[in-house]
């Protein structure tokens, strides 16, 4: 029997929180993800995270999404909309 669970997938997006990438702006980029989330109103949607360190810290501010699990290095204020509508395609 096919068990047609219709459940969305939960999505998400994780902001790394550790030291090198808030050094970065990783703190104000989360925020303007969590600010455009809400703004557009995609809370029931997207879940904000945060992580600890990556191991890619020189690359901060680090952004990772799901389900699909992708990785945003670099991130500045302007790939937030592209991050969010990529997160809401997956
Ligand atoms: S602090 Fe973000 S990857 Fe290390």
């Amino acid at each position: 029997m096919d068990n047609d669970n219709s459940d969305k997938e939960l999505k998400y997006i994780v902001v790394c929180g550790g030291d090198g990438c808030s050094s970065f702006g990783g703190r104000v980029i989360r925020d303007q993800i969590e600010n455009a989330i809400k703004d557009n109103g995609y809370e029931e949607q997207i879940e904000i995270k945060d992580s600890i360190c990556n191991s890619l810290c020189f690359q901060g501010p680090i952004v990772k999404t799901g389900p699909k699990n992708r990785t945003y290095k670099d991130v500045t204020q302007d790939d937030i909309p592209t991050i969010i509508n990529k997160t809401l395609e997956d």
